[in-house]
């Protein structure tokens, strides 16, 4: 039996990296899939990768920093599937900057696109929820960046660290209403976004150190992650992080 057949799934930043891996991922258990993301081209073919494994599947062009679209997203994907069970918060951006450098804009782009996104599209959601008495399971991407500091990191620590404390509040305030929120933290995941690190033998050496299963991760093991806290198989578990980091945090 497929963990979530029937059920449908919003995933944001789903053209790439572990947004793509977590709808696919969703997709073999029957799921169908509301998708997003800036880049609409990418997030269109993961739409028809999904829809090959026999489930339904949407694309939408949306920019999870901007209301109007995120609004427009969510009753899409209402209309579409006529439910929506499951959230999963993906889409992010990671650049370095050292704190003593940072303008405005890269802090504010930081904060909007990795913290006030899971605000705004959560909200837009739970809303839904409320208003068909029903509740549903957030699954938000933070870090083990939550947890640790990274040099020229900051406004990325301090998102992510935002996404935990703002997860825990909504598995607080709306789990009376039957909504579950749980974070993922991953560690190193080979994609888009560490790529430029990865191709950097000193920091290669200095991650297999901190990683006791000696191997970076990949989309896939963040997308069994996601699973298991979309699923009904977590359904005693809320306000919780799951670290999907190799055993990085074991130190
Ligand atoms: N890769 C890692 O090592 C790692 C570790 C911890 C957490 N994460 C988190 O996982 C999530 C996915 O990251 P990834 O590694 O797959 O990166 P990625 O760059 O491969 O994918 C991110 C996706 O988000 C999309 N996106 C960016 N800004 C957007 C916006 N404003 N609106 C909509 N979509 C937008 C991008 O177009 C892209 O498709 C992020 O939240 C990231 O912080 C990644």
């Amino acid at each position: 039996m497929a963990r979530l057949s029937g059920k449908t799934a919003i995933v944001t930043g789903a053209a790439a990296g572990n947004g793509q891996a977590i709808a696919l991922r969703f997709a073999e258990e029957g799921c169908n899939l509301a998708l997003s993301d800036v880049n609409l081209s990418a997030v269109q073919e993961t739409a028809a990768q999904c829809t090959a494994l026999g489930v339904r599947a949407s694309a939408e062009r949306t920019d999870v920093t901007a209301r109007a679209e995120v609004e427009m997203m969510v009753e899409a994907a209402w209309a579409n599937f006529g439910t929506v069970d499951i959230l999963v918060n993906n889409a992010g951006i990671f650049f370095n900057a050292a704190f003593d450098e940072m303008s405005d804009d890269q802090w504010r782009r930081m904060l909007d696109t990795n913290l006030t996104s899971v605000f705004l599209v959560s909200q837009t959601v739970i809303r839904h929820w409320l208003a068909a008495e029903r509740g549903g399971a957030i699954v938000n991407l933070a870090s083990i960046s939550s947890s640790v500091a990274f040099t020229r990191s900051a406004h990325y620590c301090a998102a992510k660290a935002g996404v935990t404390a703002l997860s825990r509040c909504l598995a607080l305030e709306y789990g009376p209403r039957g909504v579950r929120s749980n974070c993922l933290a991953p560690g190193i995941i080979e994609t888009a976004m560490t790529r430029p690190a990865l191709g950097d033998p000193a920091t290669v050496t200095d991650w297999m150190r901190r990683i006791p299963l000696k191997r970076v991760g990949q989309p896939r093991d963040v997308a069994d992650g996601a699973l298991f806290l979309a699923s009904d198989e977590s359904a005693y578990i809320t306000g919780d992080m799951l670290y999907i980091d190799g055993g990085w945090m074991v130190e």
